[in-house]
């Protein structure tokens, strides 16, 4: 009989549908050291949750997260829940010696991430932040080629993650505008994943100078005769980064860069070569190496196919793609091997942490207009 871990996933939003889709995915394309079941679904109300759990497909529901937690039937407790919840329910769920896999970023601030990483390695629980992107078989290829050396020492990255959906100043007030909800705005929100793949495919951010800047200052608040709300954190952020094994880059992050859908892209040059990287084509790698001829120079584009990281699994057929939930299914199954194996789990809320220090780092190089060490 193979073991069971038995999830209890709260919030059943835009990331609590990803996650209750990556739990059956990874179940069916993943040769799992166990079973996973979908046991139990928590949200604002009991209506809604029972109404997701027949959705999901999860057993049993209820309107009060504790409830959940606190259940002897729940193995994991996986947090989709807005951000300021997340720390509330990560140190309950570790108190009744659950797992946690939570959506990042993992807390509103470097202290909170810090007491929850402390209390998760205290009571030797597994845990998993959903740093989702360097699970793609493409970003797992350019970390191959970056630590076989195919293009030399990494000298400079290059980082950003924009998009437009804040970028009509009409489009209504959001629990992610308030500080006390959200803690940072895009800064948090996409930069701290642009943050996450500089540190895994470059190496730990040492010093920092950012700036951030609030462009839409009030938005309307939904179903108010024209009531508006005062956005109360950053709609841009940029910084310029020096990593601890001496590369520098700049990282930059916005939610209302007009155009840009998912637009995280990144280019990676090293003293032999380049690499970039679009998720809007998330099956691409660019790549180019100064070890070719001459006259044979230029970017080659490489198509994930089987013989790359993890692609096998989804289809046997190069090029054909693989999509973003997709990334989340490797993602669980890293959480779940993990756990069943009792073997080390990356990103866990010891890496988070160091992206909420990094985002503490650039909200104080910005209220002091100065460099920042690490
Ligand atoms: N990894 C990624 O690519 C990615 C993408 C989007 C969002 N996120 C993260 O996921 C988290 C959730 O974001 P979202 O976009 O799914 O938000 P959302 O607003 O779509 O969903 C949040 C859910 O939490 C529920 N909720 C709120 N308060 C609750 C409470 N007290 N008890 C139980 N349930 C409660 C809401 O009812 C809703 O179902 C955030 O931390 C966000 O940063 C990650």
């Amino acid at each position: 009989m193979k073991p069971e871990l038995r999830i209890g996933l709260i919030g059943t939003g835009y990331m609590g549908k990803a996650h209750c889709i990556a739990f059956q995915t990874a179940s069916a394309v993943f040769p799992l050291s166990g079973t996973i079941v979908c046991e139990m679904v928590a949200d604002i109300n009991a209506e809604l949750a029972a109404q997701k759990a027949t959705e999901f497909g999860f057993k049993r529901s209820t309107g009060d997260w504790r409830e959940l937690v606190n259940d002897p039937n729940i193995d994991l407790v996986d947090i989709c829940a807005p951000n300021y919840l997340h720390r509330e329910m990560a140190l309950a769920a570790i108190a009744a010696g659950k797992h946690v896999y939570s959506e990042k970023p993992l807390a509103l601030n470097a202290s909170d991430a810090l007491e929850m990483t402390e209390a998760a390695e205290r009571a030797g629980v597994k845990t998993l932040v959903g740093f989702n992107y360097t699970k793609n078989p493409t970003i797992q290829l350019a970390k191959q080629i970056i630590e076989r050396g195919e293009i030399g020492e990494v000298v400079h990255f290059r980082g950003t993650f924009n998009e437009d959906y804040l970028a009509d100043s009409q489009t209504p007030f959001s629990w992610r505008l308030k500080r006390e909800f959200s803690g940072a705005g895009t800064l948090g929100d996409m930069g701290s994943h642009i943050i996450n793949i500089a540190q895994h495919l470059v190496a730990p951010i040492e010093q920092l100078c950012a700036d951030l800047q609030t462009v839409h200052k009030q938005r309307p608040i939904a179903d108010t005769d024209g009531e508006t709300g005062r956005v109360e954190n950053d709609d841009q952020v940029h910084m310029m980064v020096r990593f601890n094994n001496g590369a520098i880059g700049t990282l930059e992050s916005s939610r209302i860069a007009w155009g840009r859908k998912n637009g995280l892209w990144f280019e990676i040059n090293g003293t032999r070569g380049t690499l970039i990287f679009d998720q809007q084509r998330l099956s691409e790698l660019q790549l180019y190496t100064a070890t070719d001829a001459s006259n044979r120079q230029g970017f080659r584009t490489i198509l994930t196919g089987p013989e790359h990281p993890d692609y096998q699994h989804f289809c046997v057929s190069a090029g054909h793609g693989i999509g973003y939930n997709d990334m989340k299914a490797v993602e669980v199954r890293d959480l779940v091997e993990g756990i069943f194996n009792q073997t080390p789990i990356w990103p866990d809320f010891r890496a988070a942490y160091e992206v909420n220090k990094v985002m503490d780092a650039v909200e104080l190089s910005h209220r002091q207009g100065s460099w920042i060490t690490l």
